[in-house]
C-alpha cells in the first residue's frame, strides 16, 4: 500500500514521477504528491488531495524544475486522506522531504518528543515525525546518512521511505524494513521504486533493497549501507516483463485486459513445467522420500491467495491424500499454530509482499517448516525469505482486483497436487495423463467461456440494482464461490456472502427473499443432487438463480434466471473455468454503475500493513 517513486538523472524528474506513480496508483489513490529539487535551495513539493490525475494538473500548471525527485500515491491509515496528510512531508525550511510506505507504530511518543522540541506538525500522519526527527539528526551530525539511520534507529514499524536532502542536490536516499522498495538501474540516470512496473519504461535491471539497509542514489552511481553505515555489496536482478504489459492495449480497463489474459498466465505458468506428459517442478525442493512422508501440508495466504489455497486444498487432499490446512495469514500467525514435523508450509502471493502472508510465513520458518512459496512477483520479499520458490508467470497485475494471477495460482495448486499424486502413487499413470492433458487444455475453455462475454454483460446489467447477492457451492465450489463473491463485493460494492450450499439454512437463508439473486456453482457431479436441493429452498424462497454448471445438470438449469454452462473438463479443474464468468459478471455489474473498476474504494493492490 502507498506506492513511491523517485528518479535522478538528466531529465526533468517531474514528468518521469508522474509517468511512474501511475503505474503505481494499484498502491493507494487517495492522494498523491512529488518532491522536486532544482536550483533553488527550498524542495518544491506539490500534492494535493485526489487521484493522480488532479496532482498531474497542478503538475502542468506549475512546471516544477529539477533532475532529481520523489513522489508517492497514498492509502490512508493514519490521517484522512486530504492534502495536508498527503506525501511528501517537508522539515519546516523545506530542506529536507520524504515520502513513506508502511506504518510508523510509535509516531504518538515521536510526535510528543518532537513538539517538546520545538516543531510544528502539519498533518495528522505517522510519517511526518520521520522528517522532522531528520532535520533535529541532520542538525547535530551535518551527514545525511547519519541522520537517516539514527531516525531509523528511533522508528519502531515498518516503512520503504525515499527523501531528499536540499544539501545533497544530486542524491536520492532510500531505506526500507518490512516495505518493499526497489533501486533501478538506468544509464545515467536511476529510480526507486515500491514496484518494478513502475520504472519498467526505463530499464529491466533492479536492486531489492532489503530490511534495514539505506540507499544513497545518485545518475550514476547506487551505494547501499547497513544500517550500521557499513557498505554492503548488491545485486541486480532482471525482470523480463514487457513493459507493454503493464499498459491497457486498448482494453477499457486493466481488469478486463487481466480477465483476457488468463489463458496466456496459465500457458506460460504451466506449459513450460510440462515435458513429454510429466511435471517438472524442480522449485518444490522436496525429495519423493519427503513427499512420500509427508503429514500434512499448510496453506497461508490472504484474499484471493488465500482462496485459490482453498481450491488448493480441495485439490491436493482428493488427488495426493495429504491432510492440507488452509489459513488466513493474519489468523495464523497469532494462533500460535501447531506445526508438525513432515509437513511443509505453501504460502501464495500475487505482489509477495503481504504483510501478513511475509509474518505467516516467518512464523513456519521460525518452527523449522520447509516454506515454499507461489508468488508472481520475482524478487518480492516473500520470493526471497521462502525456502523455494514456485513463481507464478501471470505478468504484472494492475487491476486491484485480481484475476490472472489467481488463475495462475490455481494453475500452479494443480501442478503440485499432480507431482504429490504422481510421487505418491495417489493416481494412476493413465489419470495422471488424463488430467496433465486436461489441465493443459484450460485455456483454450477459458477463451470459449470469454467468446461468452455478452450475455453476461446483459445480465448483469439487470442486476445492478441488486442489494445482495449470494453464491453458493459444495467442495470445490464452494471454494470458487468464495473467490466470485469477493470479486463482486470488491468492485461494485455489492454485499455479497459465499456461503457452503449446504450450510445455508443454518441460518444465512433467512436473508433470502423475493429477487434475491442466489449464483449457485454446481460442477462437482458426485454433489450435483445436494447442490439443486439447496438451490430449490432459496428459490422456493423467492430466489433468482444464476447457475454455472456442466450441460448434464438439466435439473439445476431448468430453474436458472441465467446460466453459464461451462466447458467439459474433469470436475477437479471447474474453478479454473467458473470463476471466468464470475469475474466477467463482476466487471459488468461495477462497469454498469458507473464505478472505478480498476481502483474500487477503500482498497489497495499490495497490503504491506497488518
Ligand atoms: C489485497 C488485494 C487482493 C489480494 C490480497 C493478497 O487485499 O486487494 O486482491 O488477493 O491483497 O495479495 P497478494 O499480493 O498477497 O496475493
Amino acid at each position: 500500500m502507498c506506492g513511491i517513486v523517485g528518479y535522478v538523472g538528466n531529465l526533468n524528474a517531474a514528468p518521469v514521477l508522474i509517468d511512474s506513480l501511475k503505474k503505481l496508483e494499484y498502491r493507494g489513490y487517495d492522494s498523491a504528491g512529488i518532491a522536486v529539487l532544482g536550483k533553488e535551495v527550498e524542495i518544491k513539493v506539490i500534492k494535493t488531495q485526489g487521484r493522480l490525475s488532479a496532482l498531474e494538473s497542478l503538475v502542468l500548471d506549475q512546471k516544477p524544475q529539477g533532475n532529481i525527485g520523489i513522489g508517492h500515491t497514498r492509502w490512508a491509515t493514519h490521517g484522512e486522506p486530504n492534502t495536508e496528510n498527503a506525501h511528501p512531508h517537508y522539515n519546516a525550511s523545506r530542506t529536507i522531504a520524504l515520502v513513506h510506505n508502511g506504518i510508523i507504530e510509535n509516531h504518538g511518543d515521536l510526535r510528543q518528543e518532537l513538539t517538546s522540541r520545538g516543531y510544528t506538525f502539519l498533518s495528522h500522519t505517522d510519517t511526518e515525525v520521520a522528517v522532522h526527527l531528520l532535520d533535529y539528526y541532520y542538525k547535530s551530525e551535518k551527514d545525511p546518512k547519519k541522520a537517516i539511520s539514527m531516525t531509523l534507529s528511533r522508528v519502531k514499524g515498518s516503512y520503504a521511505f525515499g527523501i531528499l536532502f536540499a544539501d545533497c542536490p544530486n542524491t536520492v536516499f532510500a531505506a526500507r524494513k518490512d516495505s518493499p522498495l526497489a533501486v533501478g538501474l538506468g544509464q545515467g540516470e536511476n529510480f526507486i521504486a515500491s514496484d518494478a512496473p513502475a520504472i519498467l519504461k526505463h530499464t529491466h535491471d533492479v536492486i531489492y533493497i532489503d530490511n534495514d539497509e539505506i540507499a544513497e542514489i545518485q545518475k550514476d552511481s547506487v551505494k547501499v549501507y547497513h544500517l550500521n553505515l557499513k557498505e554492503t555489496a548488491k545485486e541486480a536482478v532482471h525482470i523480463g516483463w514487457d513493459p507493454e504489459a503493464a499498459e491497457k492495449n486498448g482494453f477499457a480497463h486493466f481488469m478486463l485486459k487481466e480477465i483476457h489474459e488468463q489463458p496466456a498466465a496459465i500457458r506460460n505458468t504451466v506449459f513450460p513445467r510440462i515435458t513429454d506428459g510429466n511435471i517438472s517442478l524442480d522449485e518444490l525442493a522436496l525429495s519423493e522420500d519427503a513427499i512420500k512422508n509427508l503429514r500434512k501440508i499448510h496453506i497461508v495466504a490472504c484474499g484471493s491467495a488465500y482462496h485459490a489455497g482453498v481450491v488448493g486444498k480441495y485439490v491436493i487432499e482428493k488427488l495426493a491424500r495429504i491432510p492440507v490446512e488452509v489459513d488466513l495469514a493474519s489468523e495464523f500467525r497469532y494462533r500460535e499454530p501447531i506445526l508438525e514435523k513432515d509437513s511443509f508450509c505453501i504460502a501464495i502471493s500475487q505482489s509477495g509482499e503481504t504483510a501478513d502472508t511475509l509474518a505467516a510465513l516467518r512464523e513456519a520458518k521460525r518452527q523449522g517448516l520447509f516454506t515454499v512459496a507461489i508468488v508472481n512477483v520475482i524478487g518480492s520479499t516473500i520470493a526471497r525469505e521462502a525456502d523455494s520458490v514456485i513463481h507464478t508467470h501471470a505478468g504484472p497485475e494492475i487491476s486491484v482486483a485480481t484475476t490472472k494471477a489467481y488463475s495462475a495460482q490455481l494453475a500452479t495448486l494443480y501442478l503440485v497436487a499432480l507431482r504429490l499424486a504422481l510421487v505418491r502413487a495417489t493416481v494412476t499413470k493413465e489419470d495422471f495423463a488424463k488430467l496433465v492433458k486436461e489441465l493443459k487444455s484450460l485455456p483454450e475453455k477459458i477463451e470459449m467461456l470469454l467468446a461468452e462475454q455478452e450475455s453476461i454483460k446483459q445480465f448483469a446489467n439487470k442486476c445492478k440494482e441488486k442489494k445482495d447477492i449470494f453464491f453458493i457451492g459444495r467442495g470445490i465450489d464452494y471454494a470458487a464461490a468464495l473467490e466470485g463473491s469477493l470479486k463482486l463485493k470488491e468492485i461494485s460494492y455489492i454485499h455479497s456472502e459465499a456461503y457452503a450450499a449446504g450450510e445455508l439454512k443454518h441460518g444465512t437463508i433467512s436473508l433470502i427473499e423475493k429477487g434475491t439473486l442466489v449464483v449457485s456453482l454446481a460442477t462437482q457431479p458426485t454433489l450435483y443432487e445436494k447442490t439443486v436441493s439447496n438451490t430449490a429452498e432459496v428459490i422456493c424462497r423467492g430466489a433468482d438463480i444464476l447457475a454455472l454448471t456442466f450441460g448434464d445438470n438439466p435439473a439445476l438449469l431448468q430453474n436458472a434466471a441465467f446460466s453459464v454452462i461451462l466447458p467439459e473438463t474433469d470436475p477437479i479443474f471447474s474453478a479454473s473455468l467458473s470463476v471466468i464468468p464470475l469475474q466477467l459478471f463482476a466487471y459488468h455489474i461495477s462497469l454498469a454503475k458507473g464505478l472505478d473498476v480498476d481502483k474500487p474504494r477503500n482498497l489497495a493492490k499490495s497490503v504491506t500493513v497488518e
